[in-house]
């Protein structure tokens, strides 16, 4: 191969930068040209590219974001644009193929989620040739054990909930956090067992308020006069709903999760006469300098995504299984996710010390 494409889309998560680096930096060393598309998707529709050299993209290994800007709404078999007032839905793949043909670009490297994937499934239906590299800090692609970015986010998560423990216990408040993830508890359950929250609430397990309060009260009867409740977004009441924040109309993804810890803090509150006080981290948990776990794993990753391009081993995503570095053909993971189990060791080992999962 003489030329390729490389793409962020996506939420953005640190490590994205370490991944660009290193395919540019490989690619240039085995004489092949790089040609960045700015902000995923969109900028494969709207044709906006470049060329990266290794210069541009020497010092970026510890930035978070993505030097190329990501965007987290098109899907390029179904790009939504308002025209006169009203949403219209357009496929298109083919413009996209023929554009890459045009720049002469062989192959691109996607680095996304589930969403991701299932738009490059999709390009390569068309004919587009494709590596992906998976990156989340929800950490719920299908396929491979972990995701870049993952480990920042937990790492911020952490730190947030040891901070919150303070002040709730200098108060004897009840402290929600409400932490991002989506429909997949890894980050909450992550960042809750580190930080030894005392209420840990995820998507997998539906809660039920009477057995939160009740954890509550319970720690307030034993001098333990505040309680640390970790709330993923995507977690529900047993028999209930997620709660929806808003709904983006010009989103291929259009729910945007949020509210479950304002939810949790007023029931808790009225059920314990506890003081309760509420809080969403929110995008913090996406940004800054990637860990430099996530660095080694972003860096492994995009040298593998090199390595299958330059071997002709296309239409593949790298995933990390048991400690090893492999691919699975995108096709098997666009569009699914990967929750967590209900036996997960970290799930058993905070049962064995009495953290409650509000069941
Ligand atoms: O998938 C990453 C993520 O940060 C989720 O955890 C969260 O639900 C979503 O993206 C937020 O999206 P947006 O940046 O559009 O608010």
């Amino acid at each position: 191969m003489k030329r390729i494409g490389i793409l962020t889309a996506g939420g953005d998560c640190p490590g994205l930068n370490a991944v660009i680096r290193v395919v540019t930096k490989a690619a240039h060393q085995g004489g092949m040209e790089v040609i960045g598309i700015e902000d995923g998707y969109l900028g494969l529709v709207e044709g906006r590219m470049k060329c990266l050299t290794p210069d541009d993209v020497s010092g970026i290994l510890t930035q978070g974001g993505t030097i190329l800007g990501a965007c987290n709404k098109t899907n390029p078999a179904a790009h939504r644009v308002k025209m006169e007032g009203q949403w219209v839905v357009r496929d298109m793949r083919d413009e996209i193929v023929a554009r890459c043909a045009d720049a002469g670009i062989e192959a691109m490297v996607v680095i996304g989620g589930d969403g991701t994937m299932a738009g490059a499934a999709l390009l390569i239906e068309r004919g587009l040739n494709v590596v992906g590299v998976p990156k989340t800090i929800d950490n719920d692609l299908w396929s491979t054990d972990v995701t870049f970015g993952y480990d920042t986010a937990m790492t911020t998560a952490a730190e947030a909930l040891d901070k919150v423990h303070t002040t709730a216990s200098s108060h004897h408040r009840i402290m929600v956090v409400e932490l991002m993830g989506r429909y997949a508890g890894w980050l909450t359950l992550g960042a809750g067992v580190a930080s030894g929250a005392d209420v840990i609430l995820i998507p997998e397990i539906p809660f039920r308020l009477e057995a939160v309060a009740e954890k509550c009260v319970f720690r307030s009867r034993h001098g333990r006069r505040f309680t640390v409740i970790a709330v993923g977004e995507g977690a529900a009441p047993a028999g209930g709903k997620v709660i929806v924040d808003h709904v983006d109309e010009s989103s291929a993804e259009p729910i945007r999760l949020g509210g479950v810890g304002r939810y949790v803090a007023d029931a808790v509150e009225k059920l314990t006469g506890i003081e309760s006080r509420a809080m969403v981290l929110g995008h913090v948990q996406r940004g800054g300098i990637p860990t430099p776990q996530d660095r080694l794993l972003a860096t492994s990753f995009g040298h593998h995504a090199f390595e299958l391009l330059s071997t002709g081993w296309l239409n593949r995503i790298v995933v990390q299984r048991n400690g090893v570095i492999d691919s699975v053909p995108i096709r098997e993971v666009a569009g699914r996710i990967r929750t967590v189990p209900l036996d997960h060791h970290l799930i058993r080992a905070a049962r064995g010390i009495g953290t409650s999962f509000g069941e």
